[in-house]
This record gives C-alpha cells, sequence and structure tokens, in this order.
C-alpha cells in the first residue's frame, strides 16, 4: 500500500514507519516538527535502506494538506498529528482543539475530496477517564477528564460520524495504552521536550544522569505496593497493531474500535525496578503526593484486537526497559547533540 503517515516523525510514528517500510510498504509523512525532529526519519531511512517522502506541512493548513493529496495516490491514512501533553492541555485548551480536532477536520476533507476513505487514528486509553473498571474492554463508557482526552473523544466521534454518514469509509480507531520503550538498534526512540511529562522517559533520564532522582506520584493507592498500576506496551507491538489494522481495513468498511494493550499493569515500583536491572544500575527516587487526575489502575483487556486483527503485545516489561535504555544511554541528548539546550 502507498500510506500517508501525518505526525509519522514522532515517537510512535518514526517506529511505525520503520515497521512499513520493512513490511513494503510505501510511506510518504506530513508533520510540522512542532514536537518531533526530522532526524528520526533520517535514521529510519538508515535502518530500511528505504526512503521515506518527508513533507513539513501543518494540517492546520488546509490548502497545503489539499496538495499533498493532489496526485498523492495513497491507498490509506495513518494519523499520529496531534498534541499530547495533558497538563498543557489543561492551561492552553483552544490550542488543544484547534491543532487536535481541527486539524483532524481538515486531514478527513481532504481524504474525501481526494476520495482516500481507509483511515487508521491514534486514540487514547485516556478516553476511559479515571475508570477503574478494570480490565477496560471497548465497551467501557467514555469519560475523559482533560481537554487533551476530549479531544480524542471528539474526534472518535467525528470520526464515527463519518464512517456512519457514508458506508465507503474504513476506520479504525486505536486507544493505546503507555507506550515505552524503543527500536532495538537504540537509533530512534522517544526525545520529549523539556522535562518529561510520563514516567518510562523521566526514570530514564534519571538513569542516564540528565536529572536527580525520580518522584513517585503517590505510595498510597490500594494497588499491591501502594504505586499506580498502568499497562505499557512496547512501541513495537504497538507500531505492529496499525499495520494489523491496517490489513484488516484493506477489505472491510465501517468504524472499529481497538484497545492496545497488554492486558498486563505494572506499578511504578516495577517499572523503576526493572528499569534499574535493564541499565545496570539504581534509579534514584523519592515519594511523592499523588498528581491530581491520576487513577490506582489502568490496564486494557486486549482481547478484541486479538479476536478481530490477531494482534497482541509480545514484548514484556524487562525487553520494554532494555529498549528504552539502549536509546537513552546511546543518545543521552536526544536527537540533538546538546541534553541541556532542551532543558
Ligand atoms: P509525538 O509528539 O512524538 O508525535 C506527534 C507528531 O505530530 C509530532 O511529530 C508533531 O510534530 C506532529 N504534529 C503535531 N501537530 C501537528 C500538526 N498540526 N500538523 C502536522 N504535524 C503535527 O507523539 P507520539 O507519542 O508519537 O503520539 C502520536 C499520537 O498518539 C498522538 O496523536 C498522541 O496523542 C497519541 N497517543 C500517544 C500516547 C503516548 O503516550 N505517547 C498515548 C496514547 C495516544
Ligand atoms: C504512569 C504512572 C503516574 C511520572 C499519560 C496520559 C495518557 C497517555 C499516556 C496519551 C502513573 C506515575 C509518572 C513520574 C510517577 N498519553 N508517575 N512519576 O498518566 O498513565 O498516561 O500517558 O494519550 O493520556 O495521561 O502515564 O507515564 O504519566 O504515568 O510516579 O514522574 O507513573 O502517577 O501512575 P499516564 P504517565
Amino acid at each position: 500500500m502507498k500510506v500517508l503517515v501525518t505526525g509519522g516523525a514522532g515517537y510512535i510514528g518514526s517506529h511505525t514507519v520503520l515497521c512499513l517500510l520493512e513490511a513494503g510498504h510505501e510511506v510518504v509523512v506530513v508533520d510540522n516538527l512542532a514536537n518531533s525532529d526530522a532526524e528520526s526519519l533520517r535514521r529510519v531511512e538508515e535502518l530500511t535502506g528505504r526512503s521515506v517522502d518527508f513533507l513539513q506541512v501543518d494540517l492546520l493548513d488546509a490548502r497545503a494538506l489539499d496538495d499533498v493529496f493532489a496526485g498523492g495516490g495513497f491507498d490509506a491514512v495513518i494519523h499520529f498529528a496531534g498534541l499530547k501533553a495533558v497538563g498543557e492541555s489543561v492551561t492552553k485548551p483552544l490550542s488543544y482543539y484547534r491543532n487536535n480536532v481541527v486539524g483532524t477536520l481538515n486531514l478527513v476533507e481532504s481524504m474525501e475530496k481526494a476520495e482516500v476513505r481507509r483511515l487508521v487514528f491514534s486514540s487514547s486509553a485516556t478516553v476511559y477517564g479515571a475508570s477503574e473498571n478494570v480490565p477496560l474492554t471497548e465497551e467501557t463508557p467514555l469519560d475523559a477528564t482533560n481537554p487533551y482526552g476530549r479531544t480524542k473523544e471528539q474526534i472518535e466521534d467525528i470520526l464515527s460520524d463519518v464512517g456512519h454518514a457514508d458506508a465507503r469509509w474504513s476506520i479504525a480507531l486505536l486507544r493505546y495504552f503507555n507506550p515505552v520503550g524503543a527500536h532495538e538498534s537504540g537509533r530512534i526512540g522517544e526525545d520529549p521536550q523539556g522535562v518529561p511529562n510520563n514516567l518510562l522517559p523521566f526514570v530514564a533520564q534519571v538513569a542516564v544522569g540528565r536529572r536527580e532522582k525520580v518522584t513517585i506520584f503517590g505510595s498510597d493507592y490500594p494497588t499491591a505496593d501502594g504505586t499506580g498500576v498502568r499497562d505499557y506496551i512496547h512501541v513495537i507491538d504497538l507500531a505492529g497493531g496499525h499495520l494489523s489494522a491496517l490489513r484488516f481495513l484493506a477489505n472491510k468498511t465501517g468504524t472499529f474500535r481497538w484497545n492496545l494493550g497488554t492486558g498486563r499493569g505494572s506499578s511504578v515500583l516495577e517499572v523503576i525496578h526493572a528499569f534499574s536491572a535493564a541499565a545496570g544500575r539504581l534509579v534514584p527516587f523519592e515519594i511523592g503526593p499523588r498528581r491530581p487526575g491520576d487513577s490506582a489502575v489502568s490496564y486494557a483487556d486486549p482481547s478484541a484486537a486479538l479476536a478481530d486483527l490477531g494482534w497482541s503485545a509480545q514484548r514484556d516489561l524487562a525487553s520494554m526497559c532494555a529498549d528504552h535504555w539502549g536509546w537513552q544511554s546511546a543518545n543521552p541528548g536526544g536527537y540533538s547533540a546538546d541534553a541541556r539546550a532542551k532543558d
């Protein structure tokens, strides 16, 4: 297939582009580089020996997007582009709604004009909000608790309505749990700007000496060790889920929703211990207060993806930590040579 990947220079996008190329697909990436570095795609080319057609385009630029589709001949679109920082979405809601929702409207309108009606969308387990009715199934009621999560919920609604209105559309809404890890080469990985919001990149930056210690956000949750439990999924397993969804959509129309998680929960303390083992060094930590908005436990029921797509995550927490460390230790400053310039 010829696949247009929005946000393909980012963390999950770059790993998925790599897997698409390895599977023999042709790939065009559009990304405005708001939260990424085109170096990721250069490295994907180096790893695969294949070239990636990269266009620096903002999804808010509807005309430029139409130009991408004109003569593009795409069979499908995988739509990663979006802003994803929960805390920032609370202070800048308009920028999140505009970028994520309007960006998606522009994309779908361009697709409609070009008669490309096969779409895989990056949704998130965040649409389940604070529900602790685990494991979370696709039928768990949606109840996002912050503007970022609400953009995902709204986009899911918009895409469902589009699929409902025109039976020619094939749409996959993929609800990712907690993506971590990196390609086993250590050449591409997650490169957060500033202080990481998520646990794994923070732990990795402590292990590599960029930060002093991890603060555990609460140890009084009703979990086995008192710390929060999440369903961490290796980014390569996640990328594979997109290829499975594309295969599924190749000969089916309609709108489909799948959780992409492992179905297993790990606590913050388990993650820190697993990372220490992978890195061969102790990761210092302290116990702090709970982070507002966090739930105690979240993990997926991934059985629908197995039944429909034949997909399941294969990699365990040790492998997630080993690959995340492989990337972080080889690239302590991320894609930029100077880590300090970013902080
Ligand atoms: P990322 O920030 O690394 O990648 C997103 C990419 O989109 C970046 O390269 C950014 O430059 C680009 N982008 C943003 N706005 C754009 C615009 N208007 N036009 C063009 N490009 C734009 O994030 P990621 O972790 O790779 O996440 C990819 C997708 O998956 C996002 O939609 C995110 O919300 C979703 N998601 C991520 C996680 C996670 O924890 N990483 C979990 C669930 C869902
Ligand atoms: C994991 C666990 C924290 C940092 C977020 C988004 C969600 C999705 C994935 C995009 C929790 C604890 C964290 C730290 C800690 N993203 N923690 N110290 O909150 O499950 O999900 O990323 O869609 O929308 O909300 O992930 O990595 O932030 O936290 O103790 O410094 O680690 O309390 O229990 P979360 P996370």
